[in-house]
C-alpha cells in the first residue's frame, strides 16, 4: 500500500469549505485505489496571524516541507488588508512560495461544453480553447530588492536572473510537448530590459532544448487581447509573474468562474496546489462557494505532486460527470437554475470517483 502525507492549509474565508470538500474527493480517490493518505491541517493567512501573529506559523513551515503536498485553499482577510510584514495574510502565501522554492506555478484553462453558458464571451470563441498558463512565481516584481513605501514615493524592483528563466521556460516547454506543441512567451520586451533577458533566454532554451515545439513571443497588452479575441489559438502561456497574475483571472472569464480555476505549484519540493479564486470573505460560511476549483486542485495534487495520473483523471472525469449532469454552484447556474451547496458538489464528485449513483434529481438543473 502507498502512504502520502498531505499538509493541507485551509486558509482564510472560503478557503476552510472548498479544501474540505477537495480533501474529501481526495479520500475517496485512495479509497478506491487503496492508498494510505495522512492528512494534517495547518494555519496559515489570517488563520495563522490569528494562532500565532504569523501568516507562515512555524509548525506550518515545518509541515510543508515534511509534507509530500500541500493542499491550500485561500488566504486573505480585508480586517488585515492594511497589516505589515508577517501579518499581512498574502505575506503568507507568498512566504510559502518561496519556501517550498514552487518557481512554475500551473494555471489550466478548459472551457466545459455544458458551461459555455457562463462565460461572457460568444460560444463560437470558446470553442477549442485548452490552454495552460505557465506563471513564473518566485521571483520579478513580487520578491524584487530593494522595496520600500515612504510617504512621497515607493519603490519595487523587476529582476530576472537567466536561470530563474530557464528553469521556468523548461517547464513550458516540457508541457507543451505533450500537448499541442505551442507555446506563447509574453513579455514587455519593448520597454523593459528584464523583457528583454526573458525573451532571449526563453528563445535559446527553446531552439537549443526543445526545437520541435514552436515559439512565438508576444508583449503582454496584445496577449491580453488574444486571451479574449481568439483564445483557442493558444496551448501553453509562459510568463513572469506578475503578468501570470493578472493573466489568469483574465482567463478565467473564458471559462465562466474563476471558482473553477485550479492550479499546480512545482520545483524542486514538495509542490502547492491550490485554487487560484481568493478568500471570498463576502460569501465566506454560508456554503454557496465553487468548491470546483479546489477539487481540480486537488487532481492536480494527485498528477504532479503524488505522481498518480490516474487517480487524477478518475477526479477530472468525475468533475466533468457532474458539471454534466447539470449540478451547479451559484457562480455557474442560470437565472432560475437550481444551485447546489458547496458541501452537496464535494458529494457529487465524491460519489462519482467511487463509481456511485448519478446525481439526485433535485441537484439537477434544467
Ligand atoms: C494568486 C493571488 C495571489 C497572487 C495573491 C493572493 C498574493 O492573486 O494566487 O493569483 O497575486 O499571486
Ligand atoms: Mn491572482
Amino acid at each position: 500500500m502507498r502512504r502520502f502525507s498531505i499538509a493541507v492549509l485551509p486558509g482564510d474565508g472560503i478557503g476552510p469549505e472548498v479544501t474540505a470538500e477537495a480533501l474529501k474527493v481526495l479520500r475517496a480517490t485512495a479509497e478506491l485505489f487503496g492508498h494510505q493518505v495522512e492528512a494534517r491541517e495547518y494555519a496559515v493567512g489570517a488563520a495563522g496571524v490569528a494562532e500565532s501573529g504569523d501568516a507562515l506559523p512555524p509548525r506550518t513551515r515545518d509541515a510543508v516541507t515534511e509534507a509530500d503536498a500541500v493542499l491550500l485553499g485561500a488566504v486573505g482577510d480585508p480586517a488585515l488588508a492594511a497589516a505589515e510584514g508577517n501579518c499581512r495574510p498574502e505575506a503568507g502565501l507568498l512566504a510559502l512560495r518561496k519556501l517550498l522554492g514552487v518557481y512554475a506555478n500551473l494555471r489550466p484553462v478548459a472551457v466545459h461544453p455544458a458551461l459555455a453558458h457562463a462565460s461572457p464571451l460568444r460560444p463560437e470563441r470558446l470553442e477549442g480553447v485548452d490552454l495552460l498558463i505557465v506563471r513564473e512565481l518566485t521571483g520579478g516584481l513580487y520578491y524584487g530588492e530593494p522595496r520600500s513605501l515612504g510617504r512621497d514615493s515607493a519603490v519595487n524592483t523587476l529582476r530576472y536572473t537567466v536561470p530563474e528563466i530557464e528553469r521556468v521556460a523548461r517547464v513550458a516547454f516540457r508541457a507543451a510537448a505533450e500537448r499541442r506543441g505551442a507555446v506563447t512567451s509574453v513579455d514587455k520586451a519593448n520597454v523593459l530590459e528584464v523583457s528583454q533577458l526573458w525573451r532571449e533566454t526563453v528563445a535559446r532554451i527553446g531552439a537549443e532544448e526543445f526545437p520541435e515545439v514552436a515559439l512565438e513571443h508576444l508583449y503582454v497588452d496584445f496577449a491580453a487581447m488574444r486571451l479574449v479575441a481568439d483564445p483557442a489559438r493558444i496551448d501553453v502561456l509562459l510568463t513572469e509573474n506578475l503578468f501570470g497574475d493578472i493573466l489568469s483571472d483574465e482567463a478565467a472569464v473564458l471559462c465562466g468562474s474563476l471558482g473553477l480555476l485550479p492550479s499546480a505549484s512545482i520545483g524542486d519540493g514538495s509542490g502547492l496546489f491550490e485554487p487560484v479564486h481568493g478568500s471570498a470573505p463576502d460569501i465566506a460560511g454560508r456554503g454557496v462557494a465553487n468548491p470546483i476549483g479546489a477539487i481540480a486542485s486537488a487532481a492536480l495534487l494527485l498528477r504532479y505532486g503524488l505522481r498518480l495520473p490516474e487517480a487524477a483523471a478518475v477526479v477530472d472525469r468525475a468533475v466533468a460527470a457532474v458539471l454534466a449532469a447539470g449540478v451547479r454552484s451559484a457562480d455557474i447556474a442560470r437565472a432560475g437554475e437550481p444551485t447546489a451547496t458547496t458541501r452537496e458538489i464535494g458529494d457529487e464528485v465524491a460519489r462519482r470517483v467511487l463509481g456511485g449513483q448519478p446525481a439526485e434529481p433535485a441537484l439537477r438543473g434544467r
